[in-house]
C-alpha cells in the first residue's frame, strides 16, 4: 500500500545523533519557558505532552503555585496521531509509572483535529499563555507566514517556535536517508520534497525577520541547536 504523507513511523533510537541531540535540548528549553495555557500546533503523536506532564508533577511537588498550573491542548490534522496520543496517555497513567504519575496528575489535556491555519474560527486572542510549533513544523504547512501570524494571534505570553535551519543541507538530507525516506532538493532554496513529509523548508536568520514582520510581538530569543534548527521564542508586545 502507498505511504501516506506523515505516515511513517519514526523510529528515534534511528535517527542520527545530532538530530537525537537537537530533540533532546529542544525539549529541554520547551520544558525550562513553558508556562500556563499551553497550545501545541502541529502536535503529531505527542512528543512533547509528556515532558510536560513531567514538568508538571516537578512543579507540583516544588509547590510552586504560581508556576504549576498547566493545561494542555494539541491540534494536528492527522486524526490517527491524536489517537495515538490518547492510547499513550492512557496506557501510561494506567501504569503509573515515574513519568506519568497518574495520583497527582496537574495536566489537563485536550487534542482537537484542526488545521493550522483556522486557528482563529477555534481560538480566542490572546487564549493561550504559551504556543509551541516544533520540529520545522511551520516549515512543512503550506501558507507559514499566515500560520506564523495566526499563532501569536491565539497567544497572550510568548511562542515558542523551531525552524530549519539554512546550511545543514547535507544533515538534513543525511537524515532523510538514514531513515530510508526518497527525496528531492531544491537547492536554491534549500527545500527538500518528499513523499513522506511534502516540502520541508529551511530559513536564514534574515528569513526568519522578514516572516515575522508586522506581527504583534518581538523575538527575545534565537539561537540555533546542533546546527541544525533554529529555535526562535517570540513575547507578544
Ligand atoms: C514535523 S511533524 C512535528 C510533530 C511535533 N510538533 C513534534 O515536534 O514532535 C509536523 C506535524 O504537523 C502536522 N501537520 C501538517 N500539516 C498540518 C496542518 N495544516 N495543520 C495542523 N497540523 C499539520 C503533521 O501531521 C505532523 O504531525
Amino acid at each position: 500500500m502507498k505511504q501516506q504523507p506523515g505516515e511513517l513511523k519514526l523510529n528515534f533510537e534511528k535517527f542520527p545523533k545530532k538530530f537525537r541531540e537537537y530533540l533532546a535540548k529542544e525539549e529541554k528549553l520547551v520544558c525550562n519557558w513553558a508556562k500556563g495555557n499551553i497550545l501545541d500546533v502541529g502536535c503529531g503523536t505527542g512528543r512533547i505532552i509528556g515532558k510536560l506532564e513531567w514538568i508538571a508533577q516537578e512543579r507540583l511537588e516544588q509547590n510552586d503555585e504560581a508556576e504549576r498550573a498547566l493545561s494542555y491542548t494539541g491540534i494536528d490534522v492527522r486524526r490517527e496521531y491524536l489517537d495515538d496520543i490518547q492510547k499513550k496517555i492512557r496506557d501510561e497513567r494506567e501504569k503509573n509509572n515515574t513519568r506519568w504519575k497518574s495520583d497527582r496528575l496537574n495536566l489537563p489535556v485536550i487534542l482537537m483535529s484542526i488545521d493550522a491555519r483556522n486557528l482563529s474560527r477555534y481560538f480566542i486572542n490572546n487564549q493561550f499563555d504559551t504556543t509551541l510549533c516544533l520540529w520545522n513544523t511551520l516549515g512543512v504547512l503550506e501558507e507559514p507566514d499566515k500560520v506564523l501570524k495566526g499563532i501569536l494571534d491565539v497567544t497572550g505570553e510568548q511562542a515558542i517556535i523551531s525552524l530549519g535551519k539554512k546550511g545543514a543541507i547535507l544533515d538534513r538530507t543525511t537524515y532523510y536517508k538514514s531513515l530510508g525516506i526518497p527525496y528531492s532538493i531544491e537547492e536554491k532554496t534549500e527545500t527538500i520534497i518528499s513523499e513522506a513529509w511534502g516540502k520541508s523548508r529551511a530559513y536564514s536568520l534574515n528569513e526568519i525577520e522578514d516572516m515575522s514582520i508586522g506581527i504583534d510581538a518581538r523575538i527575545t530569543n534565537i539561537e540555533s541547536i546542533e546546527n541544525l534548527y533554529w529555535i526562535v521564542r517570540y513575547e507578544k508586545r
